[in-house]
């Protein structure tokens, strides 16, 4: 495969690279730039953080669970391009070492990036900007401190040069007009997407590849036939009309967040919480809802907001309720072929929350997540939509509840009693991420906690209760 991008400033070409190869090895192993780290090799500890921009702006990304070819026509920044061309160190460099910020070093590159990163776009919550970053030695504390140090620097000229790349380069687009039989494509529209998998349907697609880059990471699968998403900008689109939101299947979570952020704030609260920023710059909605997986934190939220699932295969579209799509565990109604076009929600007026229970606040994935979404008129409930991650082999509604609420007063002894309806609805397993037990009373609680937020007797936000 051909692609080209920009890396510290200087223009790459490459031909005939295999397909998925990561960024972090072609880094360390090609192109010799070893001051990014490998550490965990599936995105969750930030060591391989490098800075990338394109027409979208600037992020953190992990390079480990980044294909070359997801990068083409865009700017990489490695630690090595952090700092000048006349070897002058970047403003969060010099404040790590006046804070002291590293100790034996390995993650610091990682934390320098994600703070450049951070840096340029005028982050000023730290904490959620470093989340994705792990640290075993020295300790947050002068880390923050350093991040918060540099604040006031300006951004050096040599980062913002990459604010407007080029498409980078004179290589060929790789998927030449009505060329369908490439074994790995980078397709410019949802058309040609559509062409190349209506004749591929064995191959795989890759948006954000924070799935599938663990698929070649963790368990050295080979995909022989694969088209990456990235470069179709039309399946990029947020559409708002005055009865829906059109969300293209290739939004990311990053982009997600601000969108719901002004509509459905608990859903926006929660996506914060979606692995760490370096996961939700890749992580398309999406990869997320094809993926199929019980504890995909995307698809509660949509089922409880009656979203509309749109599928096309070649020429043909079609659309159904969200949680149609989730038949069972591993099976999803989704022919060969066929692709996540968008998501829609109809507008609505909000009283929709949203609580995602894990071990830790961040970077970890849902034990169970509830969505509530339940409207009350004159003191009795007139519509209920309620959907759990983790309580089921997928995302799943709960329709016994639903109907144990519709109809009823919204009162606390309603509550108590509709809460059993659960246990009609659910038969969670146990797992490393908590017991079948303390899903099912996790679940009940969390309805009741909706119930005292929406009566003004508890807190909305889950991010008002940590530890
Ligand atoms: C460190 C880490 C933390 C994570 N934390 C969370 C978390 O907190 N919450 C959570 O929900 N998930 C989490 N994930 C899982 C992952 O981010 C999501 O499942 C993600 O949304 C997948 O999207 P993607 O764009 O990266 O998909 P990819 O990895 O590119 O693809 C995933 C699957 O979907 C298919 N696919 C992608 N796009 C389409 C399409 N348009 N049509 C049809 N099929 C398609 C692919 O072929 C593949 O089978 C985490 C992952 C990592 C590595
Ligand atoms: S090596 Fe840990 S996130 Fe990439
Ligand atoms: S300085 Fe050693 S892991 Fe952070």
């Amino acid at each position: 495969m051909n692609i080209s991008f920009r890396l510290n400033g200087e223009s790459v070409q490459l031909r005939d690279v295999e397909a998925t190869t990561t960024l972090l090895d072609w880094l360390r192993g090609t192109r010799g730039l070893t001051g990014t780290k490998e550490g965990c090799n599936e995105g969750d500890c930030g060591a391989c953080t490098v800075v990338v921009t394109d027409a979208d702006g600037t992020r953190a990304m992990n390079s480990c669970i980044l294909f070359l070819p997801q990068l083409a026509g865009k700017a990489v920044r490695t630690v090595e391009g952090v700092g000048g061309p006349d070897g002058q160190l970047h403003p969060v460099q010099d404040a790590m070492i006046a804070h002291h910020g590293s100790q034996c070093g390995f993650c610091t590159p990682g934390f320098i990036t994600s703070m450049a990163a951070a840096h340029l776009n005028g982050e000023r919550d730290h904490e959620t900007a470093l989340a994705g970053n792990l640290c075993r030695c020295t300790g947050y504390a002068p880390i923050l401190r350093a991040a918060r140090s540099a604040e006031a620097a300006p951004v050096p000229d040599w980062m913002t040069q990459d604010a407007q790349p080029d498409r980078c380069g004179d290589a060929p687009p790789y998927m030449p007009d009505g060329e369908v039989s490439h074994a790995a494509v980078l397709p410019e529209t949802s058309d040609e997407l559509a062409a190349w998998y209506a004749a591929n349907p064995d191959g795989t697609l890759v948006a954000g590849a924070t799935d599938v880059g663990l698929w070649v990471t963790k368990q050295l699968r080979e995909l022989p036939h694969v088209a990456f998403l990235n470069r179709c900008t039309d399946l990029q689109q947020i559409t708002e009309t005055p009865e829906e939101i059109r969300i293209g299947a290739g939004v990311t979570i990053a982009r997600l967040i601000p969108l719901m952020d002004r509509l459905h704030p608990s859903f926006g609260t929660m996506l914060r919480r979606y692995g760490a920023a370096q996961v939700r710059a890749a992580a398309t909605i999406g990869g997320n809802i094809a993926n199929g997986s019980p504890i995909g934190d995307g698809p509660p939220a949509l089922i409880a907001l009656g979203a509309r699932l749109h599928l096309r295969h070649g020429t043909t579209r079609r659309d159904m309720p969200i949680e149609d799509f989730f038949i069972e565990y591993g099976r999803q109604d989704r022919q060969p072929g066929e692709f996540v076009e968008a998501v829609s929600i109809p507008r609505q007026a909000d009283t929709l929350a949203c609580y995602k229970v894990s071990k830790r606040f961040d970077q970890d994935i849902s034990a169970l997540l509830g969505c509530f979404n339940v409207v009350v008129e004159g003191g009795t409930v007139r519509r209920a939509r309620i959907a759990f991650g983790g309580m089921a082999g997928t995302p799943k509604r709960a329709s016994a509840l639903e109907a144990a609420l519709i109809g009823a007063p919204w009162s606390h002894e309603t509550v108590q009693e509709a809460a059993g309806a659960l246990e009609r609805d659910f038969t969670p397993m146990s797992d490393m991420r908590a017991s079948a037990e303390y899903r099912m009373e996790a679940a009940k609680n969390l309805l009741h906690r909706y119930f005292l937020k929406r009566t003004g007797g508890a807190p909305g936000s889950v991010q008002e209760v940590t530890a």
